[in-house]
């Protein structure tokens, strides 16, 4: 499952993993995570060279349950610390440095292992799994985007949030290292008008069509 910020591919990638009992992985997680840790250690995030240097130390563990993912970096849960501003700011320049996606790319393919797991994303579908049987990528306006997401982060106006995630798409559709792009043979999904329940039912139709 791709797709831009906000357009509702955490919840629905977890409810079609659990639906299916299947394990599900939340690659931002990871992403962020190694954003938390670059921050914490002082690393000067507009010098990309700097993060590259040092992409391959902290050690990450992510689970797969889709009901208690947790995230952890050299043993301390950041779950939480993860989804502040501060991480959510800064992670477009950490994910753009190809060192970094190089490694998360190795990690990613090695929990995914056989399958039988959902995964959510910017680029599964064009580099992590390009063998997916199954690939959604979830789209929905601007407007119902910000809404969401600014439900999810009290004290942002929708208006400040939708600039935020204009922001961060840009910057992740526009690097050169694994943009976010749509697979060619992706099914495109715009959850704009529809409920969760209803994402997930059409993703679970997807699935049975197409395994
Ligand atoms: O999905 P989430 O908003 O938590 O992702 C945080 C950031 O991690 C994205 O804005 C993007 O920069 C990066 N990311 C990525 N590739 C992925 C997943 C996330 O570059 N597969």
């Amino acid at each position: 499952m791709d797709g831009p910020s906000g357009s509702g591919k955490s919840s629905a990638s977890r409810g079609v993993a659990r639906a299916l009992g299947f394990r599900y992985l939340d690659t931002g997680a990871m992403y962020r995570a190694i954003t938390w840790w670059m921050l914490e250690q002082g690393v000067d995030l507009a010098d990309p060279a700097a993060i590259a240097g040092r992409a391959g130390e902290p050690v990450l563990a992510i689970g797969t349950d889709p009901d208690a993912p947790g995230v952890s970096v050299g043993g301390t849960d950041v779950a939480a610390a993860i989804r502040t501003r501060e991480v959510t700011s800064a992670v477009s320049a950490v994910s753009a440095v190809p060192e970094v996606r190089a490694r998360l790319v190795a990690e990613q393919r090695a929990l995914i292992g056989d399958g039988d797991i959902v995964v959510e994303g910017r680029d599964i579908g064009t580099v992590v799994a390009p063998g997916a049987p199954v690939k959604v990528y979830l789209t929905a306006s601007p407007e119902a985007r910000a809404r969401r997401r600014n439900a999810e982060l009290a004290g942002t106006t929708v208006e400040a949030q939708r600039a935020e995630m204009a922001r961060r798409d840009t910057l992740d559709s526009t690097r050169k290292a694994d943009p976010l792009v749509m697979a060619a043979d992706a099914v495109e999904l715009d959850t704009t008008e529809l409920n969760l329940d209803e994402v997930i039912s059409e993703v679970l139709r997807l699935v049975k069509e197409r395994t």
